[in-house]
């Protein structure tokens, strides 16, 4: 048996984790494994295959990122390149990825991606190829498993730097203003704001009024807590207005989002009059060394998705939904997302800890 590797689309902390654990799965069933580089990019033309013995993946568990690279300008369905007048248009490369994907003796292909990648393996298993899925982002949006890898580290990492954040937003007494990724979902800012005492969290989930973010500020004031940390979902929005965009669309990508931190900001500063800060914690939330949660679960995955393999279980996403990891039909969550949901015993905690959710 020969398997391949895709981690198209964002990194996430424990996709190293994930590798190993499929490769020195497979070795141990005296099955190869190939590392596609740069998410399809390996398969189309672009510098190509790693063989991925025991050695090449030693000592690689604890490290962010993933040694195989990766772009989220990859998608084959929708592959990005320049026409004759020098604009960038999509073309369809799926039949190309699949004679090379059999050129190459290739198997089985197993997928570590979020949403976007998901999807990709769900079409290339419906155009035949033999595909297992594994959830990875640091949003943990994906629907059918209770984590993805990635989740854990970021949230960490989001938590250490609003506990930094307090000291000085307290000295200076201030208002804090701090942007989390996680696209469309709140997760990371529900969960970090909840685990480091902010006292005002947004997330796109529930649209916020303003004013009612700056009652919180003035009641704070009023109680003699002259400071605020105000924590903000990249795609918070208001309840009048829509998510705050970086950057539109180009081809092969998909919208940047940002900027809502210092627009929310800007506005608690006029309305209140409080001096105030903001910060878009961005990529650090993607790096680094993953927990060990992110550690284990990432080597569970691995190994389960070469068992699943093994088993001929095929367009199938393997999911954690303690006590057991499971397997999930693809169609099942291709095109949907995961989002907070607002009666979850986390949002009451934040309330019933007199956070203010901005409704
Ligand atoms: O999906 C993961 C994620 O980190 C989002 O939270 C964020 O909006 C996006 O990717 C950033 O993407 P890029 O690395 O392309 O800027």
């Amino acid at each position: 048996m020969r398997i391949a590797i895709s981690t198209g689309g964002g990194d996430a902390p424990g996709l190293n984790a994930v590798i190993r654990a499929i490769v020195l799965s497979a070795h141990t069933r005296g099955w190869q494994t190939y590392g596609i580089r740069r998410g399809y990019g390996g398969l189309l033309g672009d510098d190509g295959i790693m063989t991925l013995t025991p050695e090449k993946v030693r000592g690689i568990t604890h490290l962010g990122g993933t040694i195989l690279g990766t772009t989220n300008r990859g998608n084959p369905f929708r592959w990005v390149v320049r026409d004759a007048s020098g604009n960038d248009v999509e073309v369809d490369r799926s039949d190309e990825l699949i004679a090379a994907f059999s050129a190459s003796g290739f198997d089985a292909l197993i997928t570590i991606g979020g949403d976007g990648s998901l999807k990709i393996g769900y079409d290339l298993w419906r155009k035949g190829l033999m595909v297992v899925g594994v959830p990875k982002t640091i949003d943990n949006d994906v629907p059918g498993t209770l984590a993805t890898f990635g989740f854990d580290t970021a949230v960490a990492t989001a938590t250490d730097a609003i506990d930094k954040l307090h000291s000085t937003t307290e000295s200076h007494e201030r208002v804090m203003v701090v942007e989390l990724m996680g696209r469309d979902a709140g997760w990371i800012a529900l969960h970090s704001g909840i685990a480091a005492s902010a006292d005002v969290i947004l997330i796109p989930e529930i649209p916020f009024d303003i004013e009612k973010v700056c009652d919180k500020v003035r009641a704070r004031e009023q109680a003699g807590r002259h400071f605020s940390m105000v924590v903000v979902g990249e795609g918070a929005r208001p309840h009048d207005g829509g998510i705050v965009l970086l950057e539109r669309r180009a081809a092969g990508t998909v919208d940047r989002l940002g900027g809502i931190g210092s627009l929310v900001a800007r506005a608690i500063s006029e309305r209140t009059g409080k001096e105030t800060r903001s910060l878009v914690l961005g990529h650090l939330q993607r790096g680094g060394s993953p927990t060990t949660f992110d550690r284990l679960l990432g080597l569970r995955f691995g190994a389960a998705a070469v068992r699943a393999v093994a088993d001929g279980a095929f367009g199938v996403m393997i999911g954690y939904n303690p006590p057991v990891i499971n397997r999930v039909p693809m169609e099942q969550v291709i095109g949907k997302s995961k989002h907070v949901p607002l009666d979850s015993d986390t949002v009451l905690t934040a309330r019933e800890l007199g956070i203010s959710l901005g409704d």
